[in-house]
């Protein structure tokens, strides 16, 4: 009876192992799928197919109008709102909650109840976000904080971070890799404007 027991004992303790080196093994196998590295070139291709997916450009680049509507200004793409564009006038009686909110041509200026906001200069210039940190990028899309500073304001609609926030980090990287690849532009996007200053 013993020597069954004893049998049994080592037949149970053979199939964990086996089971063990099993399960290690295919970890091992399915992590060396990944142990490849990409390149920064891919990285950045990543980057590219992302921020063209999800359209960046809608609200950060300069529109031309063509019989279409607008296209981005590939000319100024990612500069944001132009300094030199002017605030078209805006009539307050249409604005407010419940009401209209306003956009202009080229889709960079945004009028609402939460005031007038401008799309951002996106570009690696100085007055974009060339001195960003990848942190900055970061909690910018994930916390919605304006210049990417914990202690900064909430960003204003209509910039949607709150779908952007569950971006994984490496495909945060490959979008913040491809930013500093365009061309840097240098352009001032004017201050937001409260509500109340309208
Ligand atoms: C529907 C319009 C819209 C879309 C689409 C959009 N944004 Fe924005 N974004 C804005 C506006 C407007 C602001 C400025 C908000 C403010 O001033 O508070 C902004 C601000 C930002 C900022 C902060 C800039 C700063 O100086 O603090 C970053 C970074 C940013 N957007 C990145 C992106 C990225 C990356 C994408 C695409 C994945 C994107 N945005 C898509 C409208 C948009």
């Amino acid at each position: 009876m013993k020597k069954i027991i004893f049998y049994a004992f080592c037949l149970t303790a053979i199939i964990l192992f086996t089971n063990c080196k099993d399960k290690n093994s295919v970890s091992l196998n399915q992590n060396e799928q990944y142990k490849t590295i990409d390149t920064l070139q891919e990285i950045i291709e990543r980057g590219a197919y992302l921020v063209n997916s999800i359209g960046c450009d809608d609200c950060h680049s300069p529109k031309k109008m063509t019989p279409q509507g607008p296209i981005p200004d590939l000319d100024r793409r990612f500069s944001g709102h132009p300094s030199d564009e002017p605030l078209y006038t805006i009539d307050k009686n249409n604005i407010g909650p419940g009401k209209w909110i306003l956009m202009n041509n080229s889709l960079t200026t945004f009028v609402g109840p939460w005031g007038v906001s401008y799309g951002a200069n996106l570009t690696p210039h100085e007055t974009g976000i060339g001195n960003w940190t990848f942190d900055n990028f970061k909690t910018a899309l994930r916390e919605g904080k304006y210049k990417g500073l914990k202690d900064q304001r909430m960003l204003l609609p209509p910039m949607p971070w709150q779908n952007f926030k569950n971006l994984t980090d490496s495909d945060l990287r490959a979008m913040f890799e491809f930013f500093k690849t365009v061309k840097p532009i240098k352009n001032i996007v004017p201050s937001p404007i409260p509500p109340n200053d309208l």
